[in-house]
């Protein structure tokens, strides 16, 4: 027996729902209250297995801990972290792990993580936070499964990422608001959740502006103060549901999603047909699905592109729309896996060099056993099997855990027909199947 995910088709999605915070700003906003030594309040905070997973590692690194999952609201206190060290268990299991490391070098002048298979000390993927913050004074070692790093002065210097990383970016922008003198970050990356963590270490009492195009300058400060803070809602989230509503030829009203941070996206789901209401300061998206939507095409890029997080469920909205669609995945090299599950559903795609996707729409989609490889897949084939005909069960049902909170109850509020719950089925899922990114 196994936990899946079970959907059965559905038409007409419907209804209001709220989004809850995001994932992508609470993980790094949590790591981000190390570089303080006190009582730090985060609200709306997304009940999903990866806040557990980092709270966790808080506590192993000797934060209190206090997660009120009714209210969203979590209490971190940092006065009594002791420790720089984190243990392997935690560093498999999600990898923004890697984000206390700016952190623990602010505070400690050292961290200890553990990293997931291969040379760590190798290329990808974290070669943008190691190589600079060895520009800025830190040397690594490896020792067993640990990579330590230890500085004895943090150095404000101008450093450039390659390609505009927002883990790079959030993780040493933690570690020179306590760096002496002023730091610059280029090309960094400036999606909404970097902003909401820029929002919460000004709060802190740190020195950070933007200028434009896309360069952050940090001026350091000796310490920082513990914060009060609300997450910024999920415009993921806010996606995946919208999406549900187009796929169902449905009619879906959000009150709290921001239009602002969707613009590219829907514009597409425009572009497709559907009617798209903004409220008054892009506040509140309303979506009324088109009877025959058009395929359309698309290339992920980091904000405001296209996000690659919302590159699979709008994928699965071209599997049954009318047309071919070309959808080139441009952020992550291997991210389009699931296109070989929605195969089996019936759907008419063709890979091209590993990250583009040809789709020629068919009529419908017919549901079997499928396996989530990531967070972003497992919620595509969910949206797959609201509109196939029969019953489809999602296996890796952890991916869908870790990075939405309760989306399948939202879902059913709107009338998904959607349960989480053991199966016996056909077979386990091969490791090679997951990703953990
Ligand atoms: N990269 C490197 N070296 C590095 C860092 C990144 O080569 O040192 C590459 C990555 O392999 C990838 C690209 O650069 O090809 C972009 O990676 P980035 O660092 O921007 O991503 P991330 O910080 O690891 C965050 C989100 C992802 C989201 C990406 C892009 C968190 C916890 N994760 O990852 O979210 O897709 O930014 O927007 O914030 C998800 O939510 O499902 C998810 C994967």
């Amino acid at each position: 027996m196994q936990e899946c995910i079970i959907v059965e088709q559905t038409h007409n999605i419907e209804g209001e729902i709220s989004l809850s915070g995001a994932k992508n700003a609470v993980l790094v906003i949590m790591a981000s209250t190390l570089l303080n030594s006190g009582k730090n309040t985060l609200r709306n905070v997304p009940n999903s297995e990866d806040v557990l997973c980092m709270i966790n590692l808080l506590e192993e690194l000797g934060a209190q801990v206090n997660f009120d999952q009714l209210n969203k609201v979590l209490e971190i206190d940092t006065s009594t972290v002791i420790n720089y060290k984190v243990s392997p268990n935690i560093m498999k299991k999600m990898r923004a792990s890697v984000l206390v490391m700016g952190p623990l070098l602010a505070r400690f002048s050292k961290t200890e993580i553990s990293l997931p298979g291969g040379c760590v000390l190798g290329k990808r993927p974290i070669n943008y936070h190691l190589d600079n913050f060895k520009k800025v004074g830190v040397t690594f070692e490896q020792s067993g499964d640990y990579l330590v790093g230890s500085t004895n002065k943090l150095l404000a210097k101008r450093l450039a990422l390659e390609y505009p990383s927002v883990g790079a970016t959030e993780n040493l922008m933690m570690s020179a608001v306590l760096t002496q003198g002023k730091t610059t970050i280029v090309n960094a990356a400036l999606e909404p959740e970097v902003l909401d963590l820029i929002e919460v270490l000004k709060r802190m009492g740190a020195k950070i502006s933007i200028l434009p195009p896309a360069t952050i300058e940090i001026e350091g400060v000796n310490t920082l103060n513990a914060v009060e803070h609300s997450i910024l809602c999920d415009r993921l989230e806010a996606g995946s549901l919208l999406l549900a509503a187009a796929i169902t030829g449905g009619n879906i009203h959000i009150p709290n999603a921001s239009a602002n941070l969707l613009d590219v996206f829907l514009m597409k789901l425009e572009e497709m047909g559907h009617s798209i209401l903004i409220g008054q300061n892009g506040q509140s998206i309303r979506l009324m699905a088109c009877k025959s939507p058009k395929a359309v095409s698309f290339k992920t890029a980091p904000y405001p592109g296209f996000p690659t997080d919302l590159q699979a469920p709008m994928l699965v909205a071209q599997t049954l729309a009318e047309g071919v669609s070309e959808i080139e995945e441009t952020v992550f090299e291997n991210r389009l896996i699931h296109i070989f599950e929605l195969q089996k559903m019936g759907a008419k795609i063709i890979l091209e060099n590993n990250n583009k996707a040809i789709i020629t729409g068919v009529k419908e989609l017919v549901g079997t056993e499928v396996v989530a490889s990531d967070i972003r897949a497992s919620c595509a084939l969910v949206l797959a099997g609201l509109a196939a005909n029969g019953k489809t069960i999602v296996k890796g049902v952890h991916h869908f855990k870790r990075g939405y909170d309760a989306l399948d109850q939202k879902l059913r509020s709107l009338g998904a027909q959607i349960k989480i719950e053991k199966q016996d089925i056909l077979q386990d899922i091969p490791k090679e199947k997951t990703l953990e990114i």
